[in-house]
């Protein structure tokens, strides 16, 4: 199996090896990594929830009332009554008839997308969308066409081009995940609606952030009932685990019987379930989580741009450092970890060529401290690798 390492050499000649960091402490916005405190400046634990008491207390609580484990699939005997609660309280909150919840956002992406085209079917995908999406796909065995970043002018005409598949899907992320823009969603239920596409959106950093309730994408835009697919994580800001598609009861119902990944793995454990109905409960009752969210994120993207480094959006609390060359934003990484700041690059295959970034993510829980901070050590390494002047 020479190739194996000839392959890593490679990847570690171009600066697109990967190791793993190891978290010795929690998602908090301080934590232990690889043995070193420092602040968290990249997950995706957007507000906090997974320190939160409640959220905490629920897990628990279900463990000692549920057991540790599901113990089969959601169609055979993994179905506790939670799950069902869990799946009525995400559609309440989406403003739909129903939802469903898989095991990861990656699993409600791939068995919603291959349940519901195939090869007969055509799919049009911006071309920045999540790697999931992407699998989804491949997987579908649909023909599948990339637009360009949000660029609906060339959508319609693949859309005009192609309009005689037996069925059509428009898919795209709401907020870009390495980017942090927004999907422009007013026009793309528009583009939908003339051509009889299908639209989905995958909400996974949506859900929890945008719009007034913090209900996603559709909420934000005022698109209420205007998107038929809405699928979103419970991993990010919900700060549990797993994924969910919210839509209409025929919808539901057929992705039931039909997506392979619903149907064929374990349930998720009762503790995270409960712990993402506790997430939903406090996000009710504390709006403000949120708005500090959005207070941190401007804060430290104003503190960014006047040093002068560019940022990529402005419309999400992820906000993307762009560095382009990839063993650069590896270096940068690294002298910001030195300096007590745990923000990873990101490379190539994740986002294209000569866009390498590294990928700031703020939470509800930093303090203006933590923030300070982690400018202060921006500035130092940007200065130190000439990034910035
Ligand atoms: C846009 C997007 N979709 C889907 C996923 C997959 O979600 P999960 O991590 O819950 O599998 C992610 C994140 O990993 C994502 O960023």
């Amino acid at each position: 199996m020479e190739f194996l390492k000839e392959e890593l050499f490679s990847l570690k000649q171009h600066g697109l090896y990967r190791h793993l960091n190891t978290m010795d402490n929690s998602q908090a916005s301080r934590t232990m990594v690889n043995g070193k405190e420092c602040i968290l400046l990249s997950s995706n634990n957007y507000l906090g929830l997974t320190e939160h008491p409640e959220l905490k207390a629920a897990a628990g609580e279900a463990v000692s009332l549920w057991g540790t484990g599901a113990g089969g699939s959601r169609l055979i005997t993994g179905n506790f009554r939670l799950h069902e609660e869990l799946e009525e309280t995400i559609a309440h909150f989406k403003n739909t008839e129903a939802a469903i919840v898989f095991n990861t956002g990656y699993m409600a992406n791939i068995g919603t997308i291959t349940a519901l085209t195939g090869q007969e079917d055509i799919i049009f995908s911006d071309e920045l969308n999540h790697a999931s999406i992407i699998d989804g796909c491949r997987l579908s065995q649909a023909k599948t066409m990339i637009y360009p970043h949000k660029k609906t002018g060339a959508l319609e005409e693949l859309l005009q081009q192609f309009r005689g598949y037996r069925r059509l899907l428009i898919v795209t992320d709401g907020v870009f995940s390495m980017d942090g823009d927004l999907a422009p969603l007013p026009r793309l239920v528009k583009l939908a609606e003339k051509y009889n596409a299908l639209l989905m959106v995958d909400d996974a950093h949506a859900t929890g952030v945008l719009g007034c309730r913090g209900a996603g994408s559709a909420e934000h835009f005022g698109l209420d009932g205007k998107i038929p697919i809405q699928m979103g994580t419970l991993s990010k800001a919900i700060g549990s685990a797993g994924g969910y598609v919210a839509g209409s009861y025929d919808l539901i119902d057929y992705l039931r019987n039909k997506a392979r990944s619903f149907i064929f793995s374990t349930a998720l454990p009762p503790s995270v379930i409960a712990a993402a109905l506790a997430a939903f409960r406090v996000l009710r009752k504390n709006p403000q989580i949120r708005k500090q969210l959005y207070m941190n994120a401007q804060y430290l993207r104003s503190g960014l741009k006047q040093m002068g480094f560019t940022i990529a959006a402005e419309e999400s609390p992820v906000i993307p450092v762009l560095i382009g060359d990839a063993n650069k934003t590896v270096q940068m990484a690294q002298q910001l970890f030195s300096l007590g700041v745990f923000a990873p690059g990101i490379r190539p295959p994740t986002v294209p060529p000569g866009t390498s970034r590294v990928r700031v993510t703020v939470m509800a829980t930093h303090t203006r401290d933590d923030l300070d901070k982690a400018l202060a050590a921006f500035k130092q390494a940007g200065q130190t690798l000439g990034v910035i002047y």
